[in-house]
């Protein structure tokens, strides 16, 4: 199975020594103690889950300039953005300094219990420059209106860095049981299924027809075992639809649309940034580190707005040195349905058509329709999938008015 990023193994930083685990949760018990953020929290989640190999924990500042300035670790490994534990300096519990444990609580579980604890090793002052030069770097914006550079901007003002040891998963196993898998588990499911050749598909959103063939030419062209739909349960902006309509949705898909076995639907516990190209990076590193060989970037990867322009998370691929990582990248270009072929196709595999020949439909269009009860015209999504989307959509306005 592929290598792991920068590491022979994977590192999850989750305590799966039952013993050792609540050992550390009496420990906690007698440690200084903060809330800390629901970016932060979901990192640990992700360190936990083996994804962010080969990272032991939080990044100092050093670090994290060298990730958004050069995509890279002082180390030398390629990582795009930066894993920290940023907090207000004015809420640290007096007393911790570098070497101090501390119990970092989970903003997003009832009572926020101890998700992890720190091994401080650097508390530094995260000045209104370096935030700014970060930002800038890694969201390619300083809009506050850009919904990862509003999380990032009122995270704090210091560093929390050092190596962490994760207790639990946070509300990801328990809201999303069937769904929620770390990157060992998926290591783990693909051996049973003797999957080598595995073809990765990012989602936050439901699935229509486009990214359903999206996947399928994808599987085709690079000879692919099987699929990995891997989809964000963490948190959304306003307006995106929440992970268990999706999951249901995707589920559905797969189920009436795919051979058996040839699919494995599954979920990681992260917040989205909407950070375009640099969050592409990332997720390519995450599956590569899921078992995964490739990877499908297409059009607008992880973007908001028009922040971005639609291919440029995947240009970023050509911008950091080759080999830095060993998954490969599938690009896909525009898809859609042609009305021309009667099927959905790549625009790239289509070079006589032009856009009106394509049925393409926006987001608010979609939602205006369905919030409306019409369905959705089957050369846009599968009926079954629509009327889950539908209903979601009726009971919201509903609850609205
Ligand atoms: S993302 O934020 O998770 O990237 P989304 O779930 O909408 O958003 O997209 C999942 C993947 O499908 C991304 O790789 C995206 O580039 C790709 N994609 C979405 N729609 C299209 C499309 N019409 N044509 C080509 N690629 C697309």
């Amino acid at each position: 199975m592929i290598e792991p990023h920068g590491s022979k193994n994977l590192r999850p930083l989750y305590v799966s020594d039952a013993a050792q685990r609540a050992a550390l949760g009496k420990e906690a018990e007698g440690l200084p103690s903060m809330v800390i953020s629901s970016g932060a929290a979901a990192s640990a989640v992700m360190l936990a889950s083996g994804y962010f190999t080969p990272l032991d924990g939080y990044m100092n500042l050093a670090e994290s300039l060298s990730v958004a300035r050069q995509m890279k670790l002082p180390g030398g490994w390629c990582w795009p953005v930066p894993v920290v534990n940023i907090v207000p300096g004015a809420r640290l519990p007096a007393g911790v300094k570098p070497g101090s444990r501390l119990a970092l609580r989970d903003p997003n579980m009832p009572g926020q219990p101890v998700i992890a604890i720190q091994e401080v090793r650097a508390v530094e002052a995260l000045s209104v420059q370096d935030q700014g030069a970060v930002i800038a770097q890694v969201f390619r914006t300083s809009d506050e209106a850009h919904p990862g550079v509003a999380a990032l901007k009122v995270a704090g003002d210091t560093l929390l860095s050092g190596p962490i040891q994760v207790l639990n998963y946070s509300y990801f196993p328990g809201d999303f049981p069937d769904t929620f898998r770390t990157a060992v588990q998926l290591r783990e499911e693909m051996g049973r299924r003797g999957w080598n050749k595995v073809v990765a598909f990012q989602t936050r959103n439901p699935m229509h027809l486009a990214h359903e063939e999206l996947c399928r030419i994808a599987q085709q062209e690079v000879g692919a075992d099987g699929i990995l739909i891997h989809m964000l349960l963490g948190k959304l902006k306003k307006g995106d639809i929440p992970a268990p309509v999706r999951d249901a949705a995707i589920r559905k898909m797969v189920e009436l649309y795919f051979p058996p076995n040839t699919v494995l639907v599954a979920g990681y516990g992260f917040d989205m940034l909407y950070a375009g190209p640099r969050e592409a990076v990332l997720h390519a590193i995450f599956r590569q580190n899921s078992g995964c060989t490739h990877f499908i970037v297409g059009r607008d990867h992880a973007g908001v707005g028009s922040y971005y322009g639609p291919f440029d998370a995947q240009k970023i691929f050509d911008e950091i040195p080759k080999g830095s990582l060993k998954i490969e990248i599938f690009r896909g270009d525009h898809t859609a349905w042609s009305k021309k072929l009667n099927r959905v196709v790549m625009f790239r595999d289509a070079p006589d058509h032009k856009p009106e020949d394509f049925i393409n439909l926006s987001g608010t269009k979609v939602r205006e329709m369905l919030v409306a009860g019409q369905p959705l015209p089957e050369e846009f999504a599968r009926p079954e999938v629509a009327e889950i989307l539908m209903k979601y959509y009726q009971e919201e306005a509903a609850k609205g008015q």
